[in-house]
């Protein structure tokens, strides 16, 4: 059918958007070259880089490399990893990314999220806007069936968003990972297409 896309799961969801959409505040947008500078600079700041899977080492090139990746890979590929930038509409300014993990499942409806904001933005609700706006893009954008995150349970402010954006917290993974040199236990949140219908936060996105 004109304008469907036919996935490897064999279920077809109609013409699907590009990596980008709005919020009442926000543009997301993929991730770009000019982003990187900030991006990096921000990736390396200690409570930023504290509960993620790099370190304070981060630089330009890292974030270059990323980049390269990201654009060797189609946005919704399984198995890929896609960066989106966090900009505001008034003024143009990054505030942070969003990561999208399209899950390498026999099951292509599944996707995984991260999202960081950059300290100067935080605590004026632009998380919960960019990652509302996020579970909305994935479920009736992307026709997504299961979105999922985890956090580190010590990271409260991530797991405050999380609810706040009506997220389900199904299990707490006890020592479950193994990061910069300590044992660590993880919350598993997720949410259902069925659930974002019922969560939808108009007020926010
Ligand atoms: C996780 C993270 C994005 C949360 O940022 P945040 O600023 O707490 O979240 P928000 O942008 O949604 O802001 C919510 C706060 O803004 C307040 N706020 C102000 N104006 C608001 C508005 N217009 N709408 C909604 N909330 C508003 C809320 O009351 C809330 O404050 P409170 O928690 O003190 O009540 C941020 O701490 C971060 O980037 N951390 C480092 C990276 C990281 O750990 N990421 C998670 C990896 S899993």
């Amino acid at each position: 059918m004109p304008g469907e896309d036919a996935h490897s799961s064999g279920r077809s969801i109609p013409a699907l958007r590009p990596a980008s959409f709005k919020t009442r505040r926000l543009f997301v947008r993929s991730l770009c070259a000019d982003d990187l500078e900030e991006f990096s600079r921000n990736r390396a700041r200690p409570e930023v880089a504290q509960y993620q899977s790099w370190g304070v080492e981060y630089t330009l090139q890292d974030a270059q490399r990323l980049l390269d990746a990201q654009l060797l890979t189609a946005y919704g590929q399984c198995g890929s990893w896609h960066q989106l930038a966090i900009v505001r509409c008034e003024d143009g300014q990054l505030l942070g990314d969003l990561a999208v993990h399209f899950c390498d499942f026999e099951d292509d409806s599944q996707a995984e999220v991260g999202f960081t904001l950059m300290a100067e933005h935080r605590r004026q609700g632009y998380g919960q806007e960019a990652l509302a706006g996020l579970l909305r893009h994935l479920f009736l954008d992307r026709g997504m069936r299961r979105v999922t995150a985890t956090t580190d349970e010590r990271n409260e402010r991530a797991v405050t968003l999380l609810r706040a954006v009506g997220m389900r917290q199904e299990a707490l993974l006890r020592e479950s990972s193994f990061w910069k040199g300590e044992l660590c236990s993880e919350y598993l949140f997720a949410m259902l297409a069925s659930e974002f219908r019922l969560a939808a936060r108009d007020d926010v996105i």
